[in-house]
């Protein structure tokens, strides 16, 4: 593996699934493996578990890990080419990549969607440029499509605590006040359809995810039928992709409360956080012991060390 984005830069899932497994167990047994080696953490966004989990599976790889939230403490960066350079951006992003790659071995990026230009975000602009000037690996903490590390910490945590070799795992857009971008449910249904899972997602009308990565799945308008019979219930909200961007509406009967999981088979509850209690989730829900969204953080270090340990093992 060098870059990582997508389940598609993972030539064998199973066996990283068994790397994630074995690293879990061990964590500094490869605490050497990248000694002398620097992983720089670039937030343009705000970020909690992603910051913290990605740096802690770098040190325990022996890396240097480097964090800077380039937003607020560098320079404005300018993503456009060919563009007069008179406003509040003073660096280009093709100087700060080719820079930023000669002091890192490895880089990640968090740069989220604007949600203003589709095919803007699509394109993944920043982290293309990155990968095309930086001269280095380049891994998406979370960019403008796609949410790859979470997206694999999921189906970590799902292969822990599955009681059937094929569960039915169920994505469901909840309410939420703000407009989030798809990325996370982008790369859920990519990853849970490549674990080989029975995938349904449920949204309402106009919800509907770009085909690219739902392929696969079932899509199911009705959130009661959809959860009938599911061992695992996903949890997330995202903006309408057809209407870019748009909260079409908060409709509060899809928050998952109680009832809704009454209606499964005794799943399990995933969301990625940070969440919106009694918006997405009920607290009875999210407070119940099956609730694994803990656990799931927890393996945001195993899946970021999986993947690192993997492109360092490249280099
Ligand atoms: N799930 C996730 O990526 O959390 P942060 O935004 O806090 O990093």
């Amino acid at each position: 593996m060098y870059h990582f984005s997508s389940v598609k830069d993972v030539t064998d899932l199973k066996a990283l699934l068994k790397e994630a497994f074995e690293l879990k167990a061990s964590p500094f047994r490869y605490e050497t493996l990248g000694r002398h080696r620097t992983m720089g953490l670039l937030f343009f966004n705000s970020s909690l578990r992603t910051r913290l989990s990605t740096q802690k599976a770098a040190a325990n790889l022996g890396m240097n890990p480097i964090v800077f939230n380039i937003n607020d403490e560098g320079w404005k960066i300018e993503t456009e080419f060919g563009v007069v350079m008179n406003g509040d951006k003073a660096e280009h992003i093709k100087e700060a990549a080719g820079v930023i790659g000669r002091y890192c071995d490895i880089i990640g990026i968090r740069s989220f969607a604007g949600l203003k230009d589709r095919a803007y975000d699509y394109a993944e602009t920043v982290l293309e440029w990155f990968r095309k000037y930086a001269g280095v690996p380049i891994v998406s903490m979370e960019s403008a499509t796609v949410h790859p590390m979470q997206a694999f910490a999921d189906i970590i945590t799902i292969e822990q605590y599955k009681k059937t070799a094929r569960p039915k795992v169920v994505m469901t857009w909840a309410p939420h006040p703000r407009a989030l971008p798809q990325a996370v449910p982008n790369s859920f249904a990519e990853w849970a359809v490549a674990a080989g899972y029975e995938v349904v997602i449920t949204q309402p009308e106009g919800y509907e995810l770009c085909e690219d990565f739902t392929k696969g799945a079932v899509i199911e308008y009705d959130q009661r039928k959809a959860f009938e019979g599911a061992d695992f219930i996903y949890a997330k909200n995202w903006s309408s992709y057809r209407e870019y961007g748009q909260v079409l509406h908060q409709d509060r009967s899809w928050t998952v409360d109680t009832e809704h999981m009454n209606w499964t088979n005794s799943a399990k509850f995933l969301h990625c956080l940070p969440v919106r209690r009694n918006m997405i989730v009920s607290d009875a829900v999210i407070d119940s012991p099956d609730s694994l969204v803990i656990e799931e953080a927890a393996n945001r270090v195993v899946s970021a060390q999986t993947v690192l340990k993997q492109i360092l093992q490249s280099l």
